[in-house]
């Protein structure tokens, strides 16, 4: 949406380009139906992508499989990530027309390790014994993310291809998808008691999905992106997001204690100094991604208006779980009472 809005000639891969349900939303959007094809490909056919890449300048791959639950990790979702991006390489450098190969990688790549430092940058690496060792929730995107990007470093050296890796933190925001996104189970957790999340956000940093689609077309356009680039915006413990959320959303009565999580807890914080010396601003709150994720899940149906289950002391799931996740081209469904 946003390179079309740019005007870029777009085109985007998806797993079935004739699965209308997923992908009408693509061809409704402005500028589509001059700008932008779907070519079909998937991470887990070798050279699918070569047909969409050839003659392409610029290449993003953002997609990767997410399903927490998987009874078949490695296979599900570790090796098609990092054979995925090694695909993808090999694409682009049969095309010989790709200027730059922008990678979509992830926090999990970087701070995943027994003890939290108090700032994190680009040169930091998740602990994979550790992560092997505490098999904690998502630990096999965590370990997906890590290996895929560690081969592709090497696999972009050896193929001479420009490769610039952009490092998420929880990404929370207005979205345009008809299904639940995965990143708004651990971000909404507070309000809806997932505590299995709760992990996830305890020392938290997030980041706005427009801020952070801006900055992948930034890094991509700037003649001198080179690198790993944390894009995050804002830090807080679990105990801030909740303190925020029950002032600005108080129908949800989320909770002032999370049981097992201390209070005092400091803050763990992603740098993205080297992003913003590059000139790129960031635009939202966080205040501003909770309430754009929050109105698009009420439009959609997704969260009730209120809830109640805090206050009579019922904890109930109230979003799916991601073992709903779309890696199976399933839809997620929210819960709508
Ligand atoms: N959301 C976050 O908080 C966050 C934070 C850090 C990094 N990231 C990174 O951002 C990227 C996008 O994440 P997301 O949150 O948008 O996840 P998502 O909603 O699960 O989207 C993942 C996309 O990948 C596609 N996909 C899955 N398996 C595939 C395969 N085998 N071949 C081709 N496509 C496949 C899915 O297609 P279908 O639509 O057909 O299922 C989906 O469109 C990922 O690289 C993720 O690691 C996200």
């Amino acid at each position: 949406m946003k390179l079309l809005e740019r005007d870029y000639i777009v085109r985007a891969t998806v797993r079935d380009p004739h699965n209308l349900k997923k992908v009408k939303l693509l061809l409704e959007l402005p500028k589509a139906d001059t700008n932008l094809t779907l070519w079909k490909a998937d991470l887990t056919e070798e050279g699918s992508f070569d047909e969409a890449i050839e003659g392409c300048d610029g290449v993003f791959h953002v997609a990767t499989p997410v399903d927490f639950e998987t009874k078949d990790p490695e296979n599900e979702m570790i090796k098609p990530t990092i054979k995925g991006v090694l695909d993808i390489i090999k694409s682009c450098a049969k095309a010989k027309t790709v200027k730059r190969l922008v990678f979509t990688s992830s926090a999990g790549t970087v701070n995943v390790q027994e003890h939290q430092l108090d700032v994190y940058d680009e040169n930091h690496w998740s602990d994979l014994d550790f992560i092997y060792s505490k098999k904690m929730t998502a630990w096999m995107y965590f370990v997906s993310k890590t290996l895929a990007e560690k081969a592709a470093w090497e696999a972009a050296k050896e193929n001479n291809i420009d490769f610039v890796s952009i490092i998420p933190t929880l990404v929370v925001g207005p979205f345009i998808i008809p299904s639940f996104p995965p990143s708004l189970i651990t971000a909404l957790s507070p309000i809806t008691g997932n505590k299995a999340h709760y992990s996830i956000i305890k020392q938290g940093q997030f980041v706005h999905l427009d801020d952070l689609c801006e900055s992948h077309i930034f890094l991509y356009e700037h003649p001198k992106a080179e690198g790993r680039y944390i894009c995050s915006s804002h830090d807080a413990t679990i105990y801030d997001l909740a303190k925020m959320i029950r002032e600005k959303w108080p129908e949800y009565n989320v909770p002032a204690e999370f049981k097992g999580i201390d209070k005092d807890l400091p803050v763990v914080s992603f740098s993205s100094k080297k992003l913003i010396d590059m000139g790129f601003e960031f635009k939202y709150s966080l205040e501003d991604m909770y309430k754009g994720a929050i109105d698009t899940c009420r439009e959609k149906g997704m969260l009730p208006n209120s809830i109640q289950h805090h206050a009579t002391g019922q904890d109930k799931e109230l979003l799916p779980s991601p073992s709903k996740n779309n890696a199976n081209g399933q839809d997620k469904e929210g819960i709508a009472s």
